[in-house]
This record gives structure tokens, C-alpha cells and sequence, in this order.
């Protein structure tokens, strides 16, 4: 891995993130949340969150280059994609604006390569190839195959719903507030025994896909047949919840790595955050892998964030180009490899 100095911008959904990276080293990072912003409405309203993205993402810049003059920046990076568009292209412009005024390369990272490679971000972790990775996200839901750094095909997705999507929405059934996924998780520590059950979607297939849309469905049916009116009642469904969500995710990733052999597994994005399914995944991969080949994302880049951008720029700083050749899209650019 070259170490360039790199900095990077995340504004894919609703974060704004801000960073200045050396290699693994982060020299600046700031991140602005909209959490409250969000909570008003139960989710993020995309309109919403690109407006005040436009608003903070110069103060975040201007405190970067008291940290670090641009003028000694490297390579201008940036989330082009996948993501919110009106929120990409807040952050796009910018970087390009920068990519012109500086005269230095720009790189367009996609967002879930950030979150592939954010494991990388662990100080101790060896950087190795060929890589297998799950990213789990409020987005998305993707095995990732890395041959090499520069070379990462999707080998399996959810064919509806995102794992952290799923469990936001479960959550609102619940009454539970946004975002969903810590809630849960929160609660099902508290649950003592599970008599509820919902079956793991898709454990079965003979694929490396998911599917979290009729976990959502099975939950809403529970729920209008045994209306959950104690904490001790919904404690036990979000663990239940908990287990069926996360066992196709285990069990996959176990036959991948069995099919595959990657010198290491890798897993980060928002959902990997969760200690039931870092606990669970370590417990049936270090079956097959040594345990510190088995990488989790540090919990406070597990979210959206630039830092994991800055690390991933690292990476792919051979498709960097000039300014105006730097373009944002609603979808991944690995669909055009897969
Ligand atoms: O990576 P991220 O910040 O955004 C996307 O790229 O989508 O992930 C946000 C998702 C949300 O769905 C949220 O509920 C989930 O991550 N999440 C969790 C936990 N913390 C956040 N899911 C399960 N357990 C958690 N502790
Ligand atoms: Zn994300």
C-alpha cells in the first residue's frame, strides 16, 4: 500500500465526514451527525439531509485545513457512489472545486469499498489478500470478493431488503426509536430466554444471497396476533429477531470462506457494530480461520464516516484522475465489474 496524503469526504446519506489520512494514520477527522435531525421523522428524508450537508461541509473543511494545509494534500477523495444522490453530489462538487483550485488529483470512492476496507483500519491488522467481506449496512447487504485490492466483485446481495433497513423497520413496529438497529440490540441483551421464534430467511439457498424483506412481514403477523405490551415481551422478539437476521449472515460467510479461501475475512458497514453478530461470527468462522485473520471494522468506523474513505483512497489510487472526470451515481460502481 503507497501512503499518499489523502483527503477524503463522505456525504453518501446522511452523514457529513470529514478526513486527512497518511496510510492507516488519521491525521484530522471530524463527522457531523444528523441523528436529530432524523429522528423527527423516523428515517432520513433526502431533501433533508443533502441541505444541511451543503451547509456544515465547509466548516468541517475550513477546521481540516487548519489541521492540515491543502496545499500539501495529495489526492482529493470522495464518496461518488452508491447513496442518495442529491447528498453525492454535495460532496462530488466540493471535491472537485478542491481537485481544480489545488491542481491535484481527485478519486471517487464507492461507498462500499469504504466499508469493505474499513477492517483495514484496526492498527494491528495485517493487510491481506485475496479478502472476503460482508458489508451490512442500513443500505446494503453484500459479500465481497477481493482477488486483489484493485480487483472486488460482488458474490452475493439481498434480493430486497438491507439487514440494518430490516431492522429499522421492525423496530417501528415495535415502537422503538430511529435508527432501530441499536435499539434491538439493546433490548435482546435484556431478554433471558427465547420462546419466540421467525425463521433465518434464505439459509438455505444455494447462493451467497439474502433477503430480509418477509422477516419484517413475519414480525408485523406476530405482532397483530401477540401485541408485545411488556419490555419483557419485546425484549424477546428483538432477540429472536436477532437470531433469524444473523444466522443466514454467519452461515454464508462461513460457506464463503469455506469455498473461497481468503487469507482473511473482513466485516464492516453500520450492522457489523452488533456484539451478537460479532460474537457469533467469530464463534463458526474460527472454525476454519485463525481468529486474527477473522477482522471486524473498529466500532467507531462501523457507521458512515470519511475515515474509512481516506483508508480505502489508499487502495485504489491508481483509477485517481483529474477533477472533471469525477462524476457521482445512485448506484455502485461494482455492478459494472460483477
Ligand atoms: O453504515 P451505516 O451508517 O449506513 C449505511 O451505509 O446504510 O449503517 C446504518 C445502519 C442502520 O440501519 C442502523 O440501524 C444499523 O446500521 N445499526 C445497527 C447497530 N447500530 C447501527 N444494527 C444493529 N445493531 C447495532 N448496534
Ligand atoms: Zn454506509
Amino acid at each position: 500500500m503507497k501512503e499518499s496524503l489523502v483527503l477524503a469526504v463522505e456525504t453518501s446519506c446522511d452523514e457529513t465526514g470529514v478526513a486527512v489520512m497518511e496510510g492507516r494514520k488519521v491525521l484530522f477527522e471530524a463527522l457531523a451527525s444528523q441523528l436529530d435531525l432524523h429522528r423527527q421523522t423516523q428515517g432520513v428524508v433526502p431533501e433533508v439531509a443533502s441541505r444541511r450537508q451543503a451547509e456544515v461541509l465547509p466548516f468541517l473543511l475550513k477546521r481540516a485545513q487548519k489541521a492540515v494545509p491543502f496545499d500539501k494534500i495529495e489526492l482529493f477523495a470522495v464518496t461518488n457512489s452508491p447513496g442518495l444522490l442529491g447528498s453525492l453530489l454535495c460532496g462530488v462538487n466540493f471535491v472537485k472545486m478542491l481537485g481544480f483550485l489545488y491542481r491535484k488529483p481527485t478519486l471517487g470512492v464507492d461507498h462500499l469499498l469504504a466499508h469493505f476496507f474499513s477492517p483495514f483500519l484496526n492498527r494491528n491488522a495485517e493487510i491481506r489478500f485475496p479478502a472476503l467481506g460482508l458489508v451490512v449496512s442500513g443500505g446494503h447487504t453484500v459479500l465481497l470478493w477481493a482477488e486483489k485490492s484493485s480487483e472486488i466483485r460482488i458474490i452475493g446481495e439481498t434480493l430486497d431488503d438491507a439487514v440494518g433497513e430490516a431492522l429499522d423497520k421492525i423496530a417501528r413496529l415495535l415502537n422503538l426509536p430511529y435508527p432501530g438497529g441499536p435499539e434491538i440490540e439493546r433490548l435482546a441483551k435484556t431478554a433471558k430466554d427465547t420462546k419466540v421464534q421467525f425463521p433465518p430467511p434464505m439459509l438455505k439457498s444455494n447462493d451467497f444471497n439474502f433477503s430480509y424483506s418477509g422477516l419484517k412481514t413475519a414480525v408485523l403477523y406476530y405482532l397483530r396476533k401477540h401485541p408485545a405490551k411488556t419490555k419483557t415481551e419485546k425484549a424477546q422478539i428483538c432477540r429472536a429477531v436477532l437470531e433469524s437476521a444473523f444466522l443466514p449472515l454467519v452461515e454464508k460467510s462461513y460457506r464463503a470462506v469455506r469455498e473461497f479461501k481468503p487469507e482473511v475475512f473482513l466485516m464492516g458497514g453500520g450492522v457489523s457494530i452488533n456484539s451478537f453478530l460479532r460474537q457469533w461470527m467469530k464463534e463458526r468462522l474460527s472454525e476454519i480461520l485463525p481468529s486474527e485473520r477473522i477482522l471486524f471494522a473498529p466500532k467507531k468506523y462501523c457507521t458512515d464516516n470519511a475515515v474509512m474513505v481516506g483508508l480505502s483512497a489508499q487502495f485504489l489510487l491508481s483509477k485517481a484522475g483529474p477533477w472533471y472526470t469525477l462524476k457521482a451515481s445512485p448506484q455502485s460502481s461494482l455492478y459494472e465489474l460483477s
